[in-house]
């Protein structure tokens, strides 16, 4: 399998609908989240510095400062983080780096605190826009409230039933490809052939059910209303195609279509089986190393 085929996949509880706060949600993890706000941190008190320099007509320091919070930042969020950030944060952060970098140059050609000021208000405008469209929820584990976790025990209980293998002595991997996804259950021993064994017999079956638009048994366990099962189920037959492949410690099923309705329909469906697995899924994931947790 082509790793680099692979997309980062979030793996957060999903806003509930009777949450306030509608921003769109960056799934991070704990040391990811502390990185991002350190940089966050970094902003605000840099901004403070050029604030404080404007206020005594110090030009030489509100450029040093600006300077400091341009593109050349150290520790900038974009660097480590470009795979798991969306795009359009992206842009939106550079954007603003770049802002601080013109402040630094005309602070130092025009030595004009009007301007700056003039441009340190419309660079706030970005802080502003990013902080109206974003939140950040880390992906710990601890975070799980009751509530959910009552929901996990009872996919988990559905799981041993409609499964097999054990949770317990497996590994569940959801990874979304660009046309749709691969699910790869392992044995966390590779020598556990009874576990392997077991993998890929209920594998190749469902893999056989799902050809033929039969995906009772994830509606058994996550329930019929789970996301993207309609979708899939109703299906042309061969708009969705479904492969079942041996894997050394165990067995893949990857799912792919041309049709993008079709490719949604399995996003949602790995985002449900990961949610509702949050305890023994994981989402197939390339986070840089130090900050994978
Ligand atoms: C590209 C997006 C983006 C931009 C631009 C941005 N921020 Fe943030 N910032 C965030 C996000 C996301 C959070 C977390 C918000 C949340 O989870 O509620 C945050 C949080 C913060 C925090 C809270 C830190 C903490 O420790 O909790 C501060 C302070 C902050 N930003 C300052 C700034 C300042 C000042 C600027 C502009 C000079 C700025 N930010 C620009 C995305 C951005």
């Amino acid at each position: 399998m082509k790793k680099s085929a692979l997309l980062a996949l979030l793996l957060c509880q999903s806003a509930h609908a009777e949450e306030a706060d509608r921003r769109q949600i960056l799934c991070l993890t704990g040391p990811q989240r502390e990185y991002v706000l350190n940089e966050m941190r970094s902003l605000l008190n840099g901004t403070q510095q050029i604030l404080g320099a404007l206020a005594k007509d110090d030009m030489k320091s509100v450029a040093e400062s600006a300077r400091a919070l341009g593109l050349t930042m150290k520790h900038k969020a974009e660097n480590p983080l470009h795979e798991v950030l969306p795009k359009a944060f992206m842009m939106l952060g550079m954007s603003m780096h770049k802002d601080f970098d013109a402040i630094a140059a005309d602070a130092e050609t025009l030595k004009d605190p009007k301007h700056t000021l003039k441009q340190l208000d419309e660079t706030m405008g970005k802080c502003n826009a990013c902080h109206a469209s974003y939140q950040i929820r880390s992906a710990s584990a601890g975070s799980v409230s009751d509530s959910v976790n009552a929901r996990l025990d009872e996919v988990a209980r559905r799981g041993r039933q409609a499964m097999p293998f054990d949770l317990e002595q497996t590994t569940h991997i959801f990874s979304k490809t660009p046309n749709g996804g691969i699910q790869q259950v392992v044995a966390k021993d590779n020598t556990n052939a009874g576990q392997i064994d077991a993998i890929r017999q209920h594998l190749s079956k469902i893999a056989k059910e799902f050809k033929h638009g039969n995906f009772s048994t994830p509606a058994k366990i996550h329930g019929d209303d789970m996301p993207g099962l309609n979708e899939m189920r109703n299906a042309k037959p061969g708009l969705i195609l479904i492969d079942y492949h041996e894997l050394p410690e165990g067995a893949e099923i990857a799912f792919s279509s041309q049709e993008p309705t079709l490719i949604d329909a399995v996003h949602r469906y790995f985002d449900a089986q990961l949610s509702d697995h949050a305890r023994h899924a994981h989402a197939g994931h390339r986070t840089p190393d130090a900050y994978a947790n």
